[in-house]
């Protein structure tokens, strides 16, 4: 990790172990791009971007030399307006109407560590890391307008953080139109673009294509990151596998509208830009106003998608999340949603949570449908008080009941949301997300809080620590169900409406905070719908994410396969559900169902009362194998050995960190009539170490099973699977 800072040359040089990031000033002070990649020792990489003449129709700034137009150079964070018409990183406009913005440098320093951004989540230095961040300060003279942008690395990571500050030093209001995190520049079009698409119960499908002339976006525009596109893109050149060739990732730290941009212009150079959608935002800044993007977070891997991958699990695990359960094993828990959904009294929890006791679950968590007159999804979010007369006691002495069965407590909230039919409603109308003289939409029959309100953010701090404070509740689970729509409110004015769906998210990550501090001992889960909101901004407050109500074993294969490109299995929650599948109809064996979602944070969501005797036999043998190595979910390195969308079956491998200890989860997904003899290579084994494997009982060397792979049993039926552990003996 070093910083470097040539000040005659105005040369910046920014590396981690495996990449570096460099960056010149022009003669006219254009801050321009030189070079992101595979590690280069030479600081000198200005001859990277020549100024070339070119042919007519290129504006030529006042200031410039003849030949020098921006619009052809690889500015580093292009303002609005100016001559450089491409997608911009910034756009403000004064008061008077002047909607250009003409960023040129201004300074430059090295700083020790890695700042804070305040009020969003980002990266952080635990104690003894080692950390360096580089500020470079461009402004635009008219309207004394600076951008402060940051590059922070790592010793112990390839990441590279960049976020920005814009700063009004100027006497007239500037409105924000745009205002990215980050811009890449590449000399050329060579790349596909990887990114993870999906919907409400199958999120993260991972689609690969090439990237066009002109532009090109992948973004939200729901007020959460959502389930339609994950706030994370890889550029990847065109021979890029898992274990080769050059991948740029792009992770936003982020949980609202982002979008992810790319740009090619005439001459085959791209610019990626990465932030917050501008669509439906306008944020006001005063003079004397500064306004702080949300961090990107950029890794470089020369060798291919589990590098990056694991970059990210590392980094994301270690220094995003936060927390005691940060770095622990995850309970085994049974959450009550599709075993009885809002069907329940005390008795019937305290049957499941009798039988769960029995086959080794550690907690049970109460889904929704336990506050106000919720007996139905129409009614009563807001209202955050127990329903004793359904429960038939008070929550405090049904937590002593489970607790005294062995298990722990947790309980699911949504508290970002209000029920029109809701004693909350009733008494705060106004309370509501929407434009005044509107009437707002519904979703899943429900309205939105508005979390920009100091007021609103105040009663949902006190609601749900009441709860928390009545109860032995050692779990939250954080939902947030819908996209939302009329986005006004009447307690902002008129010209910061613009700033209301930034103003939400911002919102909800300071009660986040709130809350997670004054219950440092609750494991939080976020959730929306499943992954509706799994990003890496939540991570920050929530160390795990329930990432899909689809929990369908085979269409889990794809959505975790894609989830982890970015996240960290710690932080994908997988349960096993009843059969036929309540999504998709789909009957799947026990063991199957086992073995794909004990890949993440492990739990069960199924009535347990109600499975017959072998069933049992079978779950209490899944827990105790799971608790076994669950270590590796909270810790491993996780590998993608056969994608589940390329073929008929998936493998995954989870590797300790000291290598000792190996899992490989193979699914099929339909059978084959006389099918072939399978094969597997393992990776990130040592080649020395010797292996046992539990399951056929022999010993393997590390090499071979890594280069000549391992013999898979043979399948029986549809969606069959073996999860073998290897053990260095
Ligand atoms: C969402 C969640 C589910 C469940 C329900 C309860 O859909 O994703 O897991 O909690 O809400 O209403």
């Amino acid at each position: 990790m070093a910083i470097t800072v040539l000040q005659e040359e105005r040369i910046f040089k920014i590396d981690t172990e495996s990449s570096s990031y460099v960056l010149g000033v022009l003669g006219n002070n254009v801050l321009v791009h030189l070079y992101y990649g595979g590690r280069v020792e030479d600081a000198h990489l200005a001859h990277l971007a020549p100024q070339r003449g070119r042919a007519s129709f290129w504006s030529i700034q006042a200031d410039a030399e003849d030949d020098f137009s921006a619009d052809v150079m690889p500015l580093e964070y292009s303002g609005a307006g100016s001559a450089d018409l491409r997608a911009p990183a910034l756009a403000a406009q004064s008061e008077t109407g002047d909607n250009v913005t003409d960023l040129r440098y201004d300074s430059c320093e090295v700083l020790p560590g890695k700042p804070d951004l305040p009020g969003l989540p980002h990266v952080y230095l635990n104690p003894g890391d080692e950390g360096e961040t580089l500020r470079i300060t461009l402004r635009d003279a008219v309207k004394n307008l600076y951008v402060d942008l940051y590059y922070a690395t790592f010793a112990f990571s390839d990441a590279i953080c960049r976020w920005a500050v814009v700063r009004n030093e100027g006497v007239q209001a500037q409105t924000l139109t745009r205002a990215m995190s980050a811009s890449l520049s590449f000399p050329g079009m060579d790349y596909d673009l990887i990114h993870l698409h999906g919907a409400w119960a199958r999120e993260f499908h991972m689609e690969r294509s090439p990237i066009p002339h002109g532009e090109m976006a992948i973004s939200s525009f729901r007020g959460a990151s959502s389930h339609l596109h994950n706030p994370f893109a890889a550029l990847v050149s065109k021979d890029a596998t898992e274990t080769q060739g050059e991948v740029y990732g792009v992770s936003l730290v982020y949980s609202g509208n982002f979008r992810i941009e790319t740009e090619v212009d005439a001459f085959d150079a791209l610019r990626l830009n990465c932030g917050i959608n501008d669509r439906g935002f306008a944020w006001r800044l005063a003079p004397g106003e500064r306004f702080c993007t949300p961090e990107a977070v950029l890794v470089y891997s020369g060798e291919g998608l589990t590098r990056m991958s694991q970059t990210y699990h590392n980094l994301y695990r270690r220094n995003l999340a936060r927390g005691k359960y940060r770095d622990q094993p995850r309970p085994v828990l049974l959450n009550s949603w599709e075993g009885v959904y809002m069907d329940f009294d005390a008795k019937k929890l305290l049957e499941m949570a009798k039988s769960a006791a029995s086959l080794g679950i550690e907690m049970f968590v109460l889904d929704d449908g336990w506050f106000g007159a919720r007996s139905n999804d129409r009614c009563a979010l807001g209202d955050w008080v127990v329903n004793e007369k359904k429960l038939g006691c008070t929550l405090h002495d049904l937590v002593e009941q489970i607790k005294a069965l062995g298990l722990s407590f947790g309980l699911w909230f949504e508290p970002e949301m209000i029920s029109p039919d809701s004693d909350l409603y009733r008494a705060h109308p106004d309370w509501a997300l929407c434009p005044s003289g509107r009437a707002p939409s519904l979703g899943r029959h429900q309205l939105i809080l508005d979390m920009t309100r100091r007021d609103v953010q105040d009663y949902v701090v006190e609601a749900v620590s009441a709860v928390l404070r009545s109860a032995d509740i050692a779990y939250v689970k954080w939902d947030m169900n819908r996209n939302m729509a009329e986005v006004g409110s009447p307690s902002l004015p008129a010209d910061r409406q613009g700033e209301v769906f930034h103003r939400y998210i911002l919102g909800v990550y300071s009660v986040m905070e709130r809350i997670t501090s004054a219950f440092p001992n609750v494991l939080f889960e976020s959730c929306s719908g499943g992954g509706g909101r799994f990003d890496a901004g939540l991570l920050y407050y929530m160390p795990q994410n329930w990432t899909s109500d689809d929990s369908d074993a085979i269409e889990r294969l794809t959505i975790q396969h894609g989830c982890s490109l970015v996240y960290p299995p710690s932080a994908m929650t997988c349960h096993v559900s009843a059969v036929p599948n309540h999504q998709v109809g789909r009957v799947t064996p026990l063991k199957t169902r086992g073995a794909v979602a004990m890949l993440g944070s492990f739990g069960y969501e199924l009535d347990m009362s109600r499975m017959t005797p072998e069933d049992c036999v079978r779950v209490r043998t899944q827990i105790i194998e799971y608790k076994c190595s669950r270590q590796l979910v909270a810790q491993g390195d996780f590998y993608r050995l056969l994608s589940p969308l390329e073929g008929n079956d998936a493998a995954f491998l989870q590797v300790s960190r000291d290598k000792s200890l190996a899992i490989l989860t193979y699914v099929q997904k339909l059978a084959e009539p006389n099918p072939a003899v399978r094969r597997v290579r393992l990776r990130g084994l040592a080649p020395l170490i010797r292996y046992y494997c539990e399951q056929d009982r022999r010993i393997y060397d590390g090499a071979t099973l890594m280069n000549a792979g391992y013999v898979l049993p043979e399948m029986h039926g549809d969606f069959d699977s073996v999860r073998l552990v290897f053990r260095c003996v």
